[in-house]
């Protein structure tokens, strides 16, 4: 469920018309919804209520201030993989006892970072790393917590690059040979190990790759009982799929149903890193038909929105439904690409997509654009990034100011030899 509905012909975010939005804030722009934003943690938060758990928002998928206010207003905590995650988890007021930090690539600067605001744990994805964190802890005299990140080696049947569990990937340990990791990591003076740590995927729009991984982890945590180390936290990642078209992803509930029993068994507290679920279908990016072409082969609708404001379409091939901000009078309907301005073959929004006439100037929203939609944004072709708007009932403010092109140039320096 979201809140982008249409009243009288119109497409409303809450109590906003996005038409009134574009005209004062311009076009490409990112526009989201409190309301959605909140129902779907709180979704969340019912659904794991009967548990001890902690919900950790994906910073990667929105990592807008604003946006992760709200989440931690509500009692998220967050999922960061990055020392600019977690300064900007910070800035918004997120708990430090609330946080957590996976990646494969955790340089030294980050590590002591994290250890000196206190995190809840490091996510850690190899033997290297686990050595690197202790030593970071020894010379800053603390303990860092931390769970290993298994490769349960469960396919999500999903997107091949968005796809990690399985043994090609390159995140986590694989599952077989964790047991070592782990009696390394109890033997290192540095760390305390409370936790496991696993993530299978994204877009999964299925109950069962979770069930099967959990189901490998909790009897790996028993494993670990067995061997001597206990256990406090279970990490399940994220993963939770949405609807972009057609898909039917289980709610939160479904999910809670079908793991909680399992994860009962090892008296766990269960952590989640849901980010596309939370956010996804809570924002939505506006862009205005620039021209028509007509190829002969192919009609072309120019839009003034491109691969580097929203990269999925062209990186992953991925849907995002198209719609009219002012619904169309005439029932006539063509079958066009939605290209955006940027010099790629690759830079579209839509292909063949069937969509109402669209005149020049029209207004259309491309739908599910809240995840990885502004966060993987870039400035390539030097454009600057679009702005992103807050909507709160019939209210909005202007999260991110649209970047000007000072801000294109920001940093650059010239050498003496080049200036005069
Ligand atoms: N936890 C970990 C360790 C992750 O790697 C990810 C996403 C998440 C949580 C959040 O997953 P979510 O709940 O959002 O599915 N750019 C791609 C998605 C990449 C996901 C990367 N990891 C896309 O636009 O579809």
């Amino acid at each position: 469920m979201h809140d982008f509905t249409y009243k009288n012909g119109e497409l409303y975010c809450e109590g906003v018309a996005v038409k009134a939005v574009a005209q004062r804030v311009g076009t490409p722009f990112y526009l989201y919804s409190s309301n959605t934003l909140v129902n779907h943690y709180r979704a969340f938060e019912s659904a794991f209520a009967g548990a001890p758990h902690i919900i950790c928002f994906a910073v990667k998928s929105n990592a807008n201030g604003a946006l992760l206010r709200v989440l931690g207003r509500e009692g998220a905590g967050a999922d960061i993989v990055s020392g600019g995650e977690l300064f900007r988890a910070l800035r918004a007021g997120i708990d430090p006892k609330k946080i957590v930090y996976a990646g494969v690539g955790k340089r030294r600067d980050e590590i002591e970072y994290a250890l000196k605001m206190n995190i809840l744990m490091f996510n850690v994805e190899s033997g290297e790393e686990l050595q690197a964190i202790d030593h970071a802890a020894k010379e800053m005299h603390a303990k860092a917590r931390i769970a290993l990140r298994v490769n349960p080696d469960v396919d999500p049947k999903t997107h091949a690059y968005i796809s990690t569990g399985l043994k090609e990937n390159k995140f986590g340990i694989p599952i077989e040979r964790a047991l070592e990791y782990y009696q390394t990591a109890k033997g290192l003076p540095n760390v305390e190990v409370v936790g496991v740590h696993l993530h299978i995927g994204s877009q999964i729009t299925e109950v069962q790759p979770f069930v099967d991984a959990i189901q490998r982890v909790v009897g790996f945590v028993q494993t670990l009982k067995t061997a001597g180390i206990v256990i406090k936290y279970i990490n399940i990642g994220g993963g939770l799929g949405i609807t972009y078209k057609d898909e039917t992803p289980p709610h939160p509930k479904d999910l809670a149903k079908a793991i909680q029993p399992i994860l009962r068994q090892s008296g766990c507290t269960l952590v989640l890193e849901p980010g596309r679920a939370l956010v996804g279908n809570a924002g939505i990016l506006v862009t205005r038909a620039l021209y028509h072409k007509d190829s002969g082969e192919k009609k072309f609708l120019i839009v003034d929105a491109g691969m580097n404001d929203l990269i999925r379409p062209s990186l992953y091939e991925a849907y995002h439904e198209i719609k009219p901000v002012v619904e169309a009078d005439s029932a006539v309907r063509t079958t066009v690409d939605v290209v955006g301005p940027i010099c790629e073959s690759g830079d579209f929004l839509a292909k063949d997509r069937e969509l109402p006439e669209v005149n020049q100037g029209d207004l259309l929203a491309v739908m599910g654009a809240g995840a990885y939609g502004f966060s993987m944004s870039s400035n390539y072709n030097s454009r600057p990034r679009a702005a992103e708007v807050l909507v709160k009932g019939n209210e909005y403010f202007v999260v991110r100011e649209r970047e000007t092109y000072d801000d294109l140039t920001k940093g650059e320096k010239l050498p003496r030899w080049l200036i005069g």
